[in-house]
């Protein structure tokens, strides 16, 4: 089918990509020039697995092309807008991108057109469009508008498009429905020639779930506010078990354990960030008050989460006792692994903290040091972990990236000022570390006393 997907952010790369990648002829528009230039010369504007590979494959093979959103727009019978929709000063979502594009495919689109909402958009917002097409289309389209949702993971949105729990597609038509069952038919059989594995393990066919676009839309913030309150609660249990001397992690195994509520989104830490949850919170918050219902609930997950920073803080100062003056390696400035994105990351607001603390930043990324420098120009930024930890009173880990998990620990012991790490993610092994004479500090009340011998665990 010919697809257009306007915007060329995360969202919008992984849809052409993927949607190109099983099969259709896909049309991606960008309205920045410069990012369009980059796109049609094979540079993609963000880091993320597998994507520039999908990307230069679908190109190759005729099945994915870049240009303006005017042209996008009089491409495909089927237009996914997948444009920001960035957090405006008062927490509501900035739409005018969305309307902007309306407007245009008002004024250039014939025909008949599926319009697919993509982006995270506030309840209601395909009544809004369906009402703002219906005041300025010309005569000659048709059209219908649906809601679908994404759910990608930043680090795994290509896996998370090809291989997704759900589909979820709010419609107000059975041509609509019909139409996007079509288009995700080949992942709904997870009959795909799959990009990232060899031989792609059968998986279980993903729920195509069709519903209204008022429903489809609330499933998107209320996901995501859901996950957040998993990941603020297990903060909360963290903290009560620091101050009674029980294990998090192991606590967070046992209730994990219960299918009602399973494992993931359940490791303790620095609070989460990036560019979802932190918005769409915020967002879904002013939404219920518009409509009068109290979101208490996720204000509270929202403040326990901007306490995340202050608990760190803290905990390196009791460490560390005066930071004026120390030099502190940093591990870790994305808000999570496999990213290079720093927006809205605890580490940045960590930093910032201990700077004002008159502490010296020795920091490293693998990914996101450029974007980080935009951000903070005046600490030091590392070629590697060794040269970061060089005269360190403390290693503190803020971003768990696979690599750090591993490191020459005998190396590094002898680079710092003092052996002591400082774990903000809870995703390194105290025994390892000990065993290399570092001091460990991780969050939950994992002390070291309160540690039972292995043979009496595994019994
Ligand atoms: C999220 C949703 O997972 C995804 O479905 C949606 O489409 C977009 O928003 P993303 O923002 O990429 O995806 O990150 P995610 O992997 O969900 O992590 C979000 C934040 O929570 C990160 O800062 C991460 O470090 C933190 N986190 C996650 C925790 O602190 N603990 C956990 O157990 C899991």
């Amino acid at each position: 089918m010919k697809i257009s997907v306007i915007g060329a952010g995360y969202v919008g790369l992984t849809t052409a990509a993927c949607l190109a990648q099983i099969g259709h002829d896909v049309f991606c528009g960008e309205k920045d020039p410069e990012k369009l230039a980059r796109l049609r010369s094979g540079k993609l504007p963000i880091f993320e697995p597998h994507l520039d590979t999908v990307i230069d494959a679908a190109c190759k093979a005729g099945r994915l092309r870049f240009g303006s959103t005017e042209e996008a727009v009089e491409w495909g019978v089927a237009i996914f807008i997948c444009v920001g929709t960035p957090p405006l000063p008062n927490g509501d979502a900035d739409l005018h991108a969305i309307e902007a594009v309306a407007s245009i495919i008002a004024k250039r689109a014939t025909g008949y057109r599926l319009i697919v909402e993509k982006s995270t958009v506030p309840v209601q917002t395909g009544a809004q469009l369906r009402r703002h097409l219906g005041g300025h289309r010309t005569r000659s389209l048709d059209y219908d508008v649906a809601s679908n949702p994404e759910f990608l993971r930043e680090g795994t949105s290509v896996e998370d498009f090809l291989h997704p729990d759900r589909i979820v597609v709010g419609v107000e038509s059975a041509r609509a429905a019909d139409m996007l069952r079509e288009i995700y038919h080949p992942i709904i059989d997870q009959r795909i020639a799959c990009p990232l594995h060899a031989d792609c393990p059968p998986r279980k066919a993903p729920r195509f779930l069709v519903t209204d676009t008022n429903s489809s839309e609330l499933i998107k913030h209320a996901s995501n506010s859901f996950l957040a309150m998993k990941i603020s609660f297990i903060n909360m249990v963290s903290d009560l078990c620091e101050a009674a001397g029980a294990d998090i992690n192991k606590v967070a195994e046992g209730i994990g354990l219960d299918p009602r509520i399973g494992p993931s989104f359940l490791q303790p830490g620095i609070g989460f960030g990036g560019f979802c949850f932190p918005k769409d919170l915020q967002a879904f918050v002013r939404i219920a008050e518009k409509f009068g219902c109290d979101f208490t609930l996720l204000k509270e997950v929202e403040r326990i989460n901007q306490k995340r920073v202050d608990l760190m803080v803290e905990k390196i100062k009791t460490e560390l006792w005066v930071l004026r003056g120390k030099k502190l390696c940093v591990l870790g400035l994305a808000f999570k692994p496999n990213t290079d994105d720093i927006r809205f990351a605890p580490a940045l607001s960590i930093i910032r903290r201990l700077q004002t603390e008159g502490a010296q930043i020795q920091a490293y990324d693998p990914k996101a040091m450029d974007r980080a420098m935009q951000e903070i120009p005046d600490i030091t930024y590392c070629q590697n972990v060794y040269e970061a930890a060089q005269n360190a009173a403390a290693v503190v880990l803020l971003t768990e990236w696979k690599e750090f998990q591993n490191l020459d620990w005998e190396r590094l012991s002898g680079l710092v000022d003092r052996p002591l790490i400082i774990d903000g993610r809870n995703c390194l092994s105290r025994d390892v570390v000990a065993s290399h004479g570092f001091e460990y500090v991780g969050l939950g009340g994992i002390s070291a006393a309160a540690q039972i011998p292995a043979a009496v665990v595994n019994g």
